[in-house]
């Protein structure tokens, strides 16, 4: 079986290719492609999400063509489907995205046979609407005219799923570590640039949240404060960067944002905050441009605030819930004290990452989250009846 998974919740758009061996629940990782928007969106100092919904529907139909070359397997397309009457009957589900649907049939028509795609898997949310959108109705247009069905995804489930992959994904057969390899109860924490969540996990599929942050998210937080240190848009990775030759200093103190609440909420607001009263103190003293050091400085204490928080409701959640393995995904995962200090403390514990390429938004982990669902039996939907959903929860029936 040939998926198609297809991820353009926020500011990538990314597709690949797998080849699933039900059997074996497993896949070989055939083509996959990112493209980042980043450097668009880097001079609003944000994701802007009128700007992130023209790039992927600029960037979708590139994507695909670029994964139907060079075929692995080949089959036929169905003519009929682009009979005027047939195409009348369609058009007003695609209202919103005529110009992606004219695209797609006039490229589509001119093919006799194509890839053999057999489903497709997409991210229904949580994100961006528009962003969500685009790729939905990507999904959409696709499932009509190939005749397959859709497996809508939800975007964390999704990053739960990328530490199904092994390190060297592409280059082998069988790309996902077995299903039956890991012990239940897991817990994952979900550390991301619009969510931070601790969800229990009692099986492949069955997931609760029982934490997540009333305000900011970590990854956002990381990003403004790098801000205000004058990074650009992303600044998580910069400010870990920097924050590595940062020491400890006295003068350079910030809370850890309900350390003791006694659950599993977070708030991070506070501590963006403290930053920015801690930064316009320290210019009184230094001057506008702050020295090197003291910005290292308050990137290190920042981080250690942000890892400790984490570490002690983890540490929590796993005591309470008998936690056997502890995920961690989503963006910030790639986070290198954060690694560090979580190993040290679940030694005793099955702790997993994702990969290093996987930490960010992709589209493997989609096709990872829609194998989890083909194994259980599921057949996917038409594609009349998908929505995105901006809102979409990890757990929530879709
Ligand atoms: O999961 P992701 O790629 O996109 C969302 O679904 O949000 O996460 C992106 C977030 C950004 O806020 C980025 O700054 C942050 O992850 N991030 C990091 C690091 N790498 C990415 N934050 C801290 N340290 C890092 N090394
Ligand atoms: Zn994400």
């Amino acid at each position: 079986m040939y998926l198609l998974s297809i991820e353009t919740s926020c500011d990538e758009t990314a597709m690949s290719l797998v080849k699933v061996n039900k059997k074996k629940n497993n896949f070989k990782v055939l083509r996959n492609i990112t493209i980042s928007q980043i450097n668009i969106h880097a001079q609003f100092g944000g994701v802007f999400p009128a700007l992130a919904k023209r790039e992927h529907k600029k960037n979708l139909p590139l994507l695909f063509q670029e994964i139907l070359k060079e075929p692995f397997s080949l089959s036929k397309i169905d003519k009929n489907k682009f009979l005027q009457s047939n195409l009348e009957k369609i058009i007003p589900f695609f209202e919103r995205e005529k110009e992606m649907f004219k695209r797609i049939i006039s490229f589509l028509k001119k093919q006799s046979e194509i890839q053999k795609i057999d489903a497709i898997a997409v991210t229904q949310g949580p994100g961006l609407a528009p962003a969500l959108w685009t790729g939905v109705n990507f999904a959409r247009i696709l499932s009509y005219f190939l005749s397959i069905p859709l497996f809508p995804i939800n975007h964390m489930e999704g990053h739960v799923s990328s530490i199904l992959l092994k390190e060297n994904f592409l280059n082998i057969e069988e790309a996902l570590f077995p299903l039956n390899s890991f012990s239940f109860p897991m817990l994952a924490l979900l550390i991301s640039g619009g969510h931070t969540q601790l969800v229990y996990i009692k099986e492949w599929g069955e997931y609760k949240i029982i934490g997540e942050t009333l305000d900011d998210a970590v990854g956002e937080s990381f990003d403004k404060v790098a801000r205000m240190l004058g990074m650009e848009y992303p600044g998580g990775p910069k400010l870990s960067a920097i924050a590595k030759k940062g020491k400890k200093n006295e003068e350079i103190v910030l809370p850890r944002p309900m350390l003791h609440s006694r659950d599993y909420r977070f708030s991070f607001s506070g501590l963006k905050t403290a930053v920015r009263y801690l930064v316009e103190n320290l210019k009184k003293k230094y001057g506008e441009n702050l020295p090197e050091q003291i910005k290292n400085d308050i990137a290190r204490e920042f981080e250690h605030s942000i890892v400790e928080v984490l570490l002690t409701k983890t540490k929590k959640a796993v005591k309470e819930f008998n936690v056997q393995t502890l995920i961690i995904a989503g963006g910030v995962s790639a986070n290198s004290f954060l690694r560090k200090e979580f190993q040290k403390t679940f030694e005793n514990i099955e702790l997993l990452f994702p990969t290093n390429l996987l930490c960010g938004d992709n589209a493997l982990m989609i096709a990872s989250a829609a194998l989890l669902k083909i194994q259980k039996g599921e057949r996917g939907m038409n594609w009349k009846n998908l929505e995105a959903k901006s809102r979409l929860r990890i757990g929530e029936k879709q």
